[in-house]
């Protein structure tokens, strides 16, 4: 764990293909060298295999795939696993581990309308599926009571998401929301919640391909029903209503490794207040440093100083939608949003939630809108005390400086950028933000180093169901650094 990392971090824990990606050669002639080499680059992996004898790592080094390892996937606990253990994602349409030939982009699975059950599969006795009713602020407080009890934890249980009901209002009621994509299951007899999953509709673009798919989150298992298999049938069951509705696709995000990533981005942060982070145990004193030195390297101005920066306002929209669509045409995973979504998204679902989630700015210099940024807010508990660390997350930007002509044009865009980014920390310090949270998605490998965030240990995986496409950058070299060179080709911020 580094400095700034955190193990919150992990959560479900977003091609400018890099060349040789897709050429995903199994190592089948591996001398001890090349062993130790590919040890020394991927720490993860190193620590894995601690204890094992030499004979036993070559052999299972051997049945991974070079992209695998550089990836910065492990071998232990889940990693491990080779496909015939993935029980369940074994049987699903998506990409298997080995299976490196490149093939051309498409689906896994024929689909037929007409094949899809229109009940959901029998649950074991005593509980009973939901639909759960997001407009009944009762139910929004049940899911919000679960996920606050059960939800991501880090893995030594200090510290777990805290998604606010407002938050779940916006999350989950994106422009042309579908109530029965809302899974609930209830114990029979007294009604309690105790799972969900979740699914919106978000139009993707991989690669070339444009496709309707569901963005799958909030999956959360009761602590006692843990282990019981309950996880693949609620993602059955959400997949069938999808599917209930003609969408085939899907993408989510997991810090685990699952069948099999399409990206993995690694998780950054940025202290505000540091000695609030310290205290609460999410950030430790290096060794190499003091309490005041921390605090200095930290301090940010008051005021940001971009000129014509302002508040996104509705006035705005048009005119953002724009440059997001423009601008992430450079990426190969995006959402492709209407004005409505970008308005949901960013004007804070047209601020009628109790509590502000999300933050937007724009730059207007002689009338028009050469830049945007934003950012949501999503507290964790500190478990045991009655402390929440307040976190920032960076959501969409674009610059119209991407598209200058200048043979300068990447270093123009890190200067902006960095100028950029630096004022949305000096906001969210100014809104009492704790920390800045970024993934290596978009363009953040730019400024992640120059903005002093550090690096944590969390990594996010995305993946895509029924869907097939070679390996997109997720902004991170072979050690997991950040990879400004090649950049990600991510553009897709989950929640
Ligand atoms: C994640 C969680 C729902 C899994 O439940 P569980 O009781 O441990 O797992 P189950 O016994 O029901 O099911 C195990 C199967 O689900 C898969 N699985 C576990 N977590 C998964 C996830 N987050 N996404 C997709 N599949 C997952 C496992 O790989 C396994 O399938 P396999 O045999 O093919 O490998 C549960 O641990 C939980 O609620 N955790 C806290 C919240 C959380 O982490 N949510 C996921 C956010 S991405």
């Amino acid at each position: 764990m580094s400095e700034e990392s955190k193990p919150e971090a992990s959560k479900k824990g977003k091609g400018k293909a890099r060349s040789g990606e897709g050429e995903m050669s199994n190592i089948s002639n591996i001398s001890r060298e090349l062993v130790e080499q590919l040890l020394r680059a991927n720490p993860s992996l190193a620590g894995e295999m601690q204890g094992m004898d030499s004979k036993k790592i070559e052999e299972v080094m051997r049945g991974m795939s070079l992209q695998d390892i550089s990836t910065g996937m492990a071998t232990g606990g889940k990693n491990q696993k080779d496909m015939a253990s993935y029980k369940f994602w074994n049987t699903q349409p998506v990409p298997k581990f080995g299976e490196d030939e490149p093939l051309p982009d498409g689906p896994l699975r024929e689909n037929d309308l007409a094949r899809v059950k229109t009940v959901g599969a029998e649950l074991i006795e005593g509980f009973e599926w939901d639909t759960v009713d997001l407009t009944d602020d009762q139910q929004v407080r049940e899911v919000y009571e679960l996920l606050t009890h059960h939800y991501v934890e880090d893995s030594e249980a200090m510290f777990r998401f805290n998604y606010s009901a407002s938050f779940l209002h916006w999350a989950l009621k994106a422009p042309g929301w579908i109530k029965n994509w809302h899974v609930g299951v209830r114990v029979t007899s007294t009604k309690k919640l105790v799972a969900f999953i979740s699914g919106i509709p978000v139009t993707l673009r991989v690669r070339e391909n444009t496709l309707q798919c569901s963005e799958i989150n909030f999956l959360c298992i009761h602590k006692k029903l843990r282990g019981k298999r309950l996880a693949p049938v609620l993602i059955k069951e959400v997949t069938r209503r999808c599917n209930l509705e003609s969408v085939w696709n899907a993408i989510y995000t997991v810090g685990v490794v699952l069948p099999k990533p399409i990206s993995t981005c690694r998780y950054f942060h940025r202290s505000l207040d540091w000695l609030k982070l310290y205290e609460t145990g999410f950030s430790p004193l290096p060794t190499t440093s003091t309490k005041a030195k921390q605090v200095t390297k930290y301090a940010l101005s008051a005021n940001p100083s971009t000129k014509g920066l302002r508040e996104m306002e509705v006035k705005d929209l048009d005119a953002v939608h724009d440059l997001f669509t423009r601008y992430m045409e450079r990426f190969d995973l995006v959402p492709k949003f209407t004005v409505e979504e970008i308005g949901h998204w960013l004007l804070n679902g047209g601020s009628k939630y109790d509590e502000r989630i999300v933050w937007a700015y724009v730059v207007e210099e002689e009338g028009k809108i050469t830049d945007f940024f934003s950012f949501y807010s999503l507290e964790s508990s500190v478990l045991g005390k009655k402390e929440t660390i307040r976190a920032a997350y960076l959501f969409y930007y674009a610059s119209e400086t991407a598209f200058s002509k200048s043979p300068d044009a990447k270093k123009e865009l890190k200067v902006r950028l960095n100028a950029l980014i630096h004022d949305a920390l000096i906001l969210a310090k100014k809104f009492n933000f704790d920390v800045f949270n970024a993934l290596t998605l978009l363009d953040n490998t730019l400024f992640l180093r120059e903005q002093k965030f550090g690096a944590g240990d969390g990594s996010l995986h995305y993946y895509l169901f029924n869907w097939r496409t070679s390996f997109i950058n997720g902004g991170i070299d072979d050690k997991k650094n950040v990879d400004d060179e090649n950049g990600s080709g991510v553009g897709v911020v989950m929640l």
